[in-house]
């Protein structure tokens, strides 16, 4: 996957490799399939595969690094009627092969992929870049009770460097099986979230993706800590299942959080790409399907 931080200054056209990995052309060239313009950043050129146009949409936006120099993504699978898992915790599969795909790529694309404790216990993922080219990101849980073992695979494989965050209070710094054990401070009782992202820029982890569950993206969607929040919706329906984004009630539909979003097609699951801080305007043309 490529990585797009830094401005280029010489090239304006450029093309991939078959690895995937960024090569300028000379400025003019009619095969370039991306462009950069010093006012506006990255773009699909004009004359790109409409393939290739389709993923550079989706993706390109989440290949610089946002105005903080931090990006945060939170990503949710769900069913139509909300919920992530059966309620014995069951998440496999709720989405399609395409969903899983798009998830090895915002791995490749991220510094650290990060998810809650309750989601390691039950699911012991590996959280590593497999299914696409690139490497794998820091893997980061979220664990104030120390539930995560030596035995977990993320603690234990060493495919990947693995941070696990816990209570600065409760918790020693320290080794657990490969993983280093890192503390930071509580807010409300639970871990402060701000502090969180902190402890990872400290150690360049600029790029975040939160790859679940429900209680772990919720916390940072609610803590305003999300550049973006992608929700794919599968065509099925979990009876009694655990839920995906919960908030705090809202008393009118004027308080509720209407994000500008994009749409897009991935095999028979739609993903809903959207930015929390930043309000839907109606005169944009939401609703745009793109078929990745
Ligand atoms: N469909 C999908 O996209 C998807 C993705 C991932 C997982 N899943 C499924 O979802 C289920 C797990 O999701 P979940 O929502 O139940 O749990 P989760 O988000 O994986 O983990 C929640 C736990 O993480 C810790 N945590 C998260 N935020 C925290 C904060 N701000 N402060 C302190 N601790 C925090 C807490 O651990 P403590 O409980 O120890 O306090 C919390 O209970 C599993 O069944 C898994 O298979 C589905």
């Amino acid at each position: 996957m490529i990585r797009l931080g830094r401005a280029p200054t010489d090239r304006k056209g450029f093309t991939f490799d078959p690895r995937g990995g960024l090569v300028a052309i000379d400025s003019g060239g009619g095969e370039a399939w991306l462009r950069f313009h010093p006012a506006s950043g990255w773009a699909p050129a004009d004359g790109c595969d409409p393939e290739v146009r389709d993923l550079l949409d989706l993706y390109l936006p989440l290949c610089g690094c946002g105005p903080s120099g931090v990006q945060v993504v939170g990503h949710l699978g769900q069913s139509l009627n909300g919920c992530i898992a059966t309620q014995s915790g069951d998440s496999c599969w709720v989405t399609g092969p395409e969903n899983i795909r798009h998830l090895h790529r915002m791995r490749a694309l991220s510094d650290a992929v990060l998810v809650g404790a309750e989601t390691v216990v039950r699911d012991d993922p590996r959280l590593t870049t497999r299914l696409v080219p690139g490497g794998s990101p820091t893997r980061v849980v979220l664990d104030p009770h120390r539930r995560v073992r030596a035995e977990h695979n993320v603690c234990r494989d060493g495919e990947a460097p693995t941070l696990v965050i816990g209570t600065r209070s409760r918790v020693p710094p320290g080794r657990l099986g490969e993983a280093e054990i890192a503390g930071v401070p509580e807010r409300d009782g639970r871990l402060d979230l701000a502090a969180v992202l902190g402890v990872l820029r400290e150690r360049g982890l600029d790029r975040v993706f939160i790859e679940g569950g429900g209680v772990t993206v919720s916390a940072f969607l609610h803590a305003g800590l999300l550049d973006r929040l992608q929700v794919t919706v599968a065509p099925l329906l979990i009876g009694g299942g655990r839920p995906g984004v919960h908030l705090p009630p809202a008393a009118t539909m004027g308080e509720c959080l209407r994000p500008r979003c994009r749409v897009f097609r991935m095999g028979g699951d739609l993903l809903f790409d959207c930015e929390p801080r930043v309000p839907a305007d109606a005169a944009e043309g939401e609703g745009l399907s793109r078929v990745i």
